[in-house]
């Protein structure tokens, strides 16, 4: 036998070669060591809160932890004139002279240790609030000044963790919390909230329901994580799974919605808008004409990142999007095609949300972002995915157009409210001066960032619906 005759045609050594460049990209899939969610300080049981109470600070750093825990019952807003308030106003400023003459001290110690890191970040950021809002109200036109004594180690510990150094969703949700068992783990039922700007239990409800939030997603982030592990997308036994999971999330999602519908009779919406939502403010708040916070003896400190909390940082909904593949940044071409106002709201919120989580959780988000086979393509080519995989995004969709009425209770409507509608209540006045003053050239309602709110929340809304792959 003439042997030449056994070896591959040039013809068929193209094929087998591209066969083998699409075999290997497939095993790449199946060998690549992805990263597991641990490496980001995701924990399989909690997710994106640690599995315990972050530790207290040691006794270098005694002055911080003792004026947060004395914060509640000295300081009341700045801006509110009631009794109650009054009342508090020489305790306020013996508490910020106190910060005022502290020095500066060093946080090189903690950097050795993750928790005391994020402790010391959630006690300043806490502090930070408690200082601006608790000042009388500045004279128009000139930036406020947060001490050197809060603003170097809170800058200096916010580079270690990568986040921005000012009060966000990791400080009142992910680690304010206690458990009341010590001897049990971790759960919805067996923690509870500590730090209260208000001192109210509508508080504690806010952050709760939050967090309760969170611990539904950690099934969440299991599904994605087992989809990023299926060593082959193609097989009958696989797309199953996929479609069986993707029910699983519709469920999730649904079961998230009706979380965040749950504030209703657990927040005032009075409550929310007068006395807690105040204390989040950020640098940016009043829009991006008038003048923010200035960190004294931190350079460049205007471009710090200074906007406030929001659950908009919550990676829980980043990791669902990025999952689902929505774009918010509008870069597909993708139907229907984006409104007027859709073209106008802020593209760039979410990203820039994921500067005020804590690097290790956006790195995590990094890397489902880098999957090789995104679920949306899969489903786009696999007939039997497309009707899980749109009634996913088609609840998630339905989420926001709930949130945008929750946000519409508690925002817009109560930015319009009259002090009666407290219910007689001693802050009346001061309700009065602040309806005023937010209302007098203030322009539209903004949330956190002075994004102009509500084309912000629709804009997100019409991005999911224009995922859905039966428009498209
Ligand atoms: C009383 C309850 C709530 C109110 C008043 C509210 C209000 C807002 C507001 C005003 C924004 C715009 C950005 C900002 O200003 O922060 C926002 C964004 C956001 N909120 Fe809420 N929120 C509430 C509860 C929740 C809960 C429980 C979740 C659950 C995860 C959530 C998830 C989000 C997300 C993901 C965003 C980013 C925008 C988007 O994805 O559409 N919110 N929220």
């Amino acid at each position: 036998m003439n042997v030449v005759h056994l070896l591959p045609s040039p013809h068929q050594y193209f094929f087998l070669a591209v066969s083998l460049l699409q075999s290997t990209i497939a095993n790449s899939r199946r060998t690549d060591k992805r990263r597991s969610p641990v490496d980001f300080d995701v924990d399989v049981d909690t997710g994106f809160f640690p599995p315990h109470p972050l530790p207290h600070l040691p006794p270098a750093y005694a002055i911080w932890e003792t004026a947060l825990a004395e914060a509640g019952n000295m300081l009341s807003l700045g801006e509110d004139d009631s009794d109650p308030a009054v009342a508090k106003r020489i305790s306020g400023q013996i508490w910020r002279s106190q910060v005022l003459s502290w020095p500066v001290i060093d946080t090189e110690p903690l950097q050795v240790n993750l928790r005391l890191l994020q402790r010391a970040h959630l006690v300043l950021s806490w502090l930070v609030h408690y200082y601006v809002h608790s000042a009388p109200p500045a004279a128009d036109g000139v930036p406020f000044t947060v001490p050197e004594s809060l603003a170097i180690p809170l800058v200096a510990v916010s580079r270690c963790l990568g986040m921005a150094p000012v009060l966000t969703f990791a400080d009142t949700v992910l680690w304010n919390w206690d458990l009341v068992d010590g001897s049990l783990p971790l759960s919805i039922e067996n923690m509870r909230f500590v730090n209260l700007f208000s001192g109210t239990e509508d508080e504690r409800n806010f952050y709760a329901t939050s967090a309760k939030a969170e611990f539904r997603g950690i099934e969440m982030l299991r599904i994605i994580d087992e989809y990023n592990n299926i060593p082959n997308l193609s097989d009958f036994t696989s797309i199953s799974k996929v479609a069986r999971d993707l029910g699983r999330l519709s469920g999730i999602i649904n079961d998230i919605s009706d979380i965040i519908q749950s504030v209703r009779p657990l927040v005032d919406p009075h409550v929310f808008y007068w006395d807690l939502r105040p204390w989040f403010e950020g640098s940016d708040a009043k829009g991006p004409s008038a003048p923010g916070w200035l960190y004294e003896g931190v350079p460049d400190s205007e471009n710090l990142d200074l906007s406030g909390p929001s659950a908009g940082q919550s990676s829980v909904m980043h990791a669902l999007d990025i999952f689902l593949d929505v774009d918010h940044k509008l870069r597909q071409r993708r139907y229907p095609a984006p409104s007027d106002g859709n073209k106008r709201a802020d593209h760039g919120f979410m990203e820039r949300m994921r500067r005020y989580m804590p690097g290790k959780h956006r790195d995590y988000l990094s890397s489902l972002a880098a999957t090789p086979c995104s679920i949306r393509e899969l489903a786009q080519q696999t007939p039997a995915l497309r009707e899980p995989y749109d009634n996913a995004v088609m609840a998630l969709k339905k989420l926001r157009d709930l949130h945008m009425r929750i946000a519409c209770r508690y925002i817009v409507t109560m930015s319009r409210s009259t002090p009666g509608a407290h219910g007689g209540c001693p802050v009346a006045s001061m309700m009065d001066r602040l309806q005023s003053s937010r209302a007098a050239g203030n322009g539209p309602i903004r949330g956190t960032g002075g994004n102009e709110l509500s084309l912000l929340l629709k804009a997100g809304r019409d991005a999911t619906r224009r995922t859905l792959l039966k428009d498209n």
